[in-house]
C-alpha cells in the first residue's frame, strides 16, 4: 500500500465515519451551530462515506414501500421544527407539499424518504468525502501518553490504493448495520441477501433470465417486502416464503407502544438497571424485530386466496420450517432442502432464486478501530461503555471523543438503530462536542 497522503494541516473537530441519516442529521446540526455562531465558536466537521454518492438502503427501494416512522421524525424537526432542512421544506421546494397533504398520511413512501436525504446531502456536499471508505482509526498519543487526537485513515477516492489521513480530536461512528447471513448459507450469484434485491432482479431482467420459482427465507418486514416484490417481478414465478413462525406477526405501532421510540424513552431506558433494560426490548421487541406492517400481511394473504380461488397458486407460504441445506449446481437450479419442523420431514425445492432475509447485525468495530478499541472501556458483558450523550467511555488518559449513533441498544434501547430519535441525537451530540471544546459555553 502506497504512504498516507495527510489532508492538511487542519484538526478537524468531529470527523464522521459513515454519512447515512445519522451522521446526515449531525452535520445538518453543526452547519446550522455555525451558521449562527461567530468563527472562533464554530466547529469543523468533515463526513467519510464509501459510497460514491449518497445512498440510504438503496437495494430495498421497492417502488410502493412506506416509512415506518413519521415523517416529523426527519433528519431536523425534534431537534429543530424551525429548519429549512425539514422534510416538508423539501417537499415545498419539490412543489409537492399541498400533494402530498392531500394523502393524509405520516408515513412517504421510501422512495420518497430517500430523495428527501439525498436533497439534504447534495446541500451538506462542502462536508463530505464520498467513495471513502475508512480502513483505521489510530490514537495520537503526545510525549505525556495522552491522546487528545485520532488519525483518520480512508482510502483515497482519486487514487486506487492511496489512503488519506485525517486528524480529528472526535469522531462520530454511524456505519449503520451489515446483512446478517445465517451460518451454514453462503451468498453468491442466486443467493442473495435482501439488500441486494432491487439490483439482483434489475440484473436478472436485463439479462432475460427466467425464474421459475424463488424462495424467500425470513418473516420479517424485508421478508414480507421481498416475497411481494418477486411476486410482481415474475409474474410466471413461484414463490416461496419459508419461516420458522407459524404466520407473519404484525408490528405494534399502537401509540402506547410506539411511546418507546420517544427521546424520553431514551433516558427512561438509560438509566435503568440491566434487567428491566432487558425486559423493556422484549416487552417491545414486536415494534421492531421480525414482523411485518399489517397492510403487507393482508395484501399478500389477499393474494394467496385469490390464486387458491383461481385454482393456481403461485404464492405459497412453508411455515414452521427451515432451510437445512443449500445445493449451488452450475448447470441446474438450486437444491433448497427445507425441513417441516414438527415432523422432521424435509423435502428440496428446486429453485433459481434464493433470498434471505435474514436481517443485519452491528458492525464489528474492533477490528476498524484497531488500538483506539482498546482505549474503549467495556462493561461486565464486554459491551462498550456508552455516555448518555453517545460518547463512549475512554481510558483516563484519553481526551478525543468516539461518539456512536447506532450499535448502543445496550445503552440507549430500541431507537439505536432507527431513526425516530435521529434529530435528537444529533443535537445531544453535538452540545457533547460543544461542551468539550468550548467548556464554558454550553
Ligand atoms: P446507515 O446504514 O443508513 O448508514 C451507514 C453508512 O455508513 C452507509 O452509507 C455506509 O455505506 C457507511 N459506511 C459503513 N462502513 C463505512 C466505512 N468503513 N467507511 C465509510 N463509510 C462507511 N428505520 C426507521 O426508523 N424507519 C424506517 O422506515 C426504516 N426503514 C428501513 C428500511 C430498510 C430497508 C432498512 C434496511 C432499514 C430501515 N430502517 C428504518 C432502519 C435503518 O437502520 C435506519 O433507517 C438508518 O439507515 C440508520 O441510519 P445510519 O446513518 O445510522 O446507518
Amino acid at each position: 500500500m502506497k504512504s498516507p497522503l495527510a489532508e492538511s494541516d487542519i484538526v478537524h473537530d468531529v470527523l464522521g465515519i459513515g454519512f447515512g441519516p445519522s451522521n446526515l442529521a449531525l452535520a445538518i446540526a453543526v452547519e446550522e451551530h455555525n451558521t449562527g455562531s461567530p468563527r472562533e465558536e464554530r466547529l469543523s466537521a468533515c463526513f467519510l462515506e464509501r459510497q460514491p454518492r449518497f445512498g440510504w438502503h438503496r437495494g430495498m427501494l421497492i417502488d410502493d414501500a412506506t416509512m415506518q416512522v413519521s415523517f416529523l421524525k426527519d433528519l431536523v424537526t425534534l431537534r429543530n421544527p424551525t429548519s429549512d432542512f425539514s422534510f416538508l421544506c423539501f417537499l415545498r421546494e419539490q412543489d409537492r407539499l399541498i400533494d402530498f397533504l392531500n394523502q393524509k398520511t405520516l408515513f412517504p413512501l421510501r422512495a420518497e424518504f430517500h430523495q428527501y436525504f439525498e436533497w439534504a446531502a447534495d446541500r451538506m456536499g462542502h462536508l463530505v468525502e464520498y467513495g471513502s471508505e475508512v480502513t483505521a482509526v489510530e490514537p495520537v498519543r503526545d510525549e505525556d501518553g495522552r491522546v487528545a487526537f485520532f488519525d483518520v485513515f480512508s482510502r483515497d477516492p482519486g487514487e486506487p490504493g492511496r489512503t488519506i489521513r485525517r486528524r480529528a480530536r472526535n469522531i462520530s461512528v454511524a456505519m449503520g448495520l451489515e446483512p446478517h447471513v445465517p451460518p451454514g448459507l453462503e451468498l453468491s450469484e442466486r443467493v442473495w441477501h435482501n439488500s441486494r434485491l432491487i439490483p439482483g432482479v434489475s440484473e436478472l431482467t436485463a439479462a432475460g433470465r427466467s425464474v421459475r420459482r424463488a424462495v424467500v427465507l425470513g418473516a420479517g418486514q424485508s421478508a414480507a417486502e421481498a416475497v411481494d416484490y418477486l411476486h410482481r417481478s415474475f409474474p410466471e414465478a413461484e414463490v416461496c416464503a419459508v419461516f420458522a413462525k407459524y404466520g407473519y406477526t404484525p408490528a405494534d405501532d399502537s401509540p402506547f407502544a410506539n411511546r418507546i421510540f420517544d427521546p424520553d424513552a431514551v433516558d427512561v431506558y438509560f438509566g435503568s438497571p440491566a434487567e428491566v433494560k432487558q425486559s423493556l426490548i422484549d416487552y417491545h421487541r414486536s415494534t421492531n424485530y421480525s414482523v411485518v406492517d399489517m397492510e403487507l400481511i393482508e395484501a399478500l394473504y389477499a393474494t394467496a386466496y385469490r390464486e387458491k380461488v383461481a385454482g393456481h397458486e403461485r404464492l405459497r407460504f412453508l411455515n414452521v420450517s427451515r432451510i437445512r441445506d443449500v445445493r449451488d449446481r452450475a448447470d441446474g437450479p438450486l437444491d433448497i432442502a427445507v425441513e417441516f419442523l414438527p415432523t422432521g420431514e424435509h423435502h428440496v425445492l428446486e429453485a433459481d432464486l434464493l433470498v434471505l432475509a435474514t436481517g443485519y447485525r452491528p458492525r464489528d468495530l474492533t477490528r476498524l478501530l484497531g488500538e483506539s478499541a482498546k482505549l474503549c472501556l467495556r462493561d461486565d458483558g464486554d459491551a462498550l461503555r456508552v455516555g448518555r450523550d453517545h460518547r463512549v467511555e475512554t481510558a483516563p488518559e484519553v481526551t478525543a471523543g468516539v461518539y456512536l449513533q447506532g450499535g448502543t441498544e445496550h445503552t440507549h434501547g430500541l431507537t439505536s438503530t432507527l431513526l425516530s430519535t435521529t434529530a435528537v441525537r444529533a443535537e445531544e451530540i453535538h452540545r457533547s462536542l460543544l461542551k468539550g471544546r468550548f467548556a464554558d459555553a454550553v
